[in-house]
């Protein structure tokens, strides 16, 4: 377990992941029944922009540093997560599990799940003045199951990750089987990064797999000078209702600023 998300926080395809977490949430929140966010792979919450790990690859300036101070009319989604990163401190990024905390109401729920010890020790203290977040210092994989279905029977589940092995692929493709098996109604944010065309294409295939019956893919790609990742991907099985055409909004939004294309397109299902 080498990876650090200190590294990576803030970069464009952080963007993408969090704006449409955003979006998820804020629909869950439309009904006053709670609801409950898994994070099976939650990082430390809160990363310094201005740490040794972020400054040494510069990859938040080539996507939230771009984006940071964007002001005027925008979607929605990206307000209140621009607004939430700006409220977050001058040089400090939130990671899922601290946006998904700050959106929360009395009545939802976080269980943020983490498996590397320091970086649970940090999401621990970082989710502490959250009544309704729980941190698990566990295996992503092995616990989800365990959680599922969710008292609530309502939620989101979002599974991001490190894929430092090629075989991460098929444990998560399996996980989400697994997991759907449980809690079909249930919302999956599956991220992935795309070194091959290919691989993306068939990773979609072996979720769709699980028998989603509503499935899309939204992916971004950078075309900000920089070095690493250049494209990632993001499945969304049962996407609320509107969340196509507000990731669509968003990235014709961040077309510019970002200099990021992003694409989305159904799996299954939509229209
Ligand atoms: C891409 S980062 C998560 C970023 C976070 N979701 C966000 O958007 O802010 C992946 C995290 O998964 C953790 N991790 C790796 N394997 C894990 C596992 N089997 N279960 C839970 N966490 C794991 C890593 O330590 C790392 O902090």
């Amino acid at each position: 377990m080498n990876y650090r998300h200190a590294y990576h926080a803030g970069n464009f395809a952080d963007v993408a992941k969090h704006v449409a977490l955003v979006v998820v949430l804020e629909h869950l929140k439309k009904k006053s029944k709670g609801f409950v966010v898994i994070d099976t792979h939650a990082g430390r919450g809160l990363y310094d922009l201005s740490g040794v790990e972020a400054t040494r690859t510069c990859e938040a300036e080539a996507g939230i540093g771009l984006i940071r101070d964007l002001k005027g009319p925008l979607p929605a989604a990206l307000e209140t997560y621009l607004e939430l990163v700006r409220t977050t401190g001058a040089s400090a990024y939130p990671g899922s599990p601290l946006i998904a905390a700050r959106l929360l109401r009395a009545q939802d729920r976080l269980v943020a799940i983490e498996k590397h010890p320091e970086e649970a020790a940090v999401l621990t203290e970082v989710l502490r003045p959250f009544a309704q977040a729980r941190v698990l210092h566990a295996d992503g994989y092995a616990r989800l199951a365990t959680l599922l279905p969710p008292q609530e029977r309502r939620g989101v589940v979002l599974l991001d990750p490190p894929f430092e092995q090629a075989e991460e692929f098929r444990a998560v493709a399996a996980a989400v089987t697994a997991a759907m098996r449980r809690f079909a109604t249930g919302t999956y944010m599956v991220w992935y990064p795309i070194k091959s065309a290919a691989r993306a294409t068939s990773f979609c295939g072996e979720l769709l797999a699980g028998g989603a019956n509503s499935a899309l893919r939204v992916e971004i790609s950078s075309d900000a000078p920089g070095e690493g990742m250049r494209m990632a991907g993001l499945v969304v099985i049962n996407p609320p209702f509107g969340f196509a055409e507000q990731m669509v909004a968003v990235g014709e939004y961040l077309r510019v600023p970002l200099a990021a294309r992003l694409t989305v397109s159904w799996l299954s299902g939509g229209s």
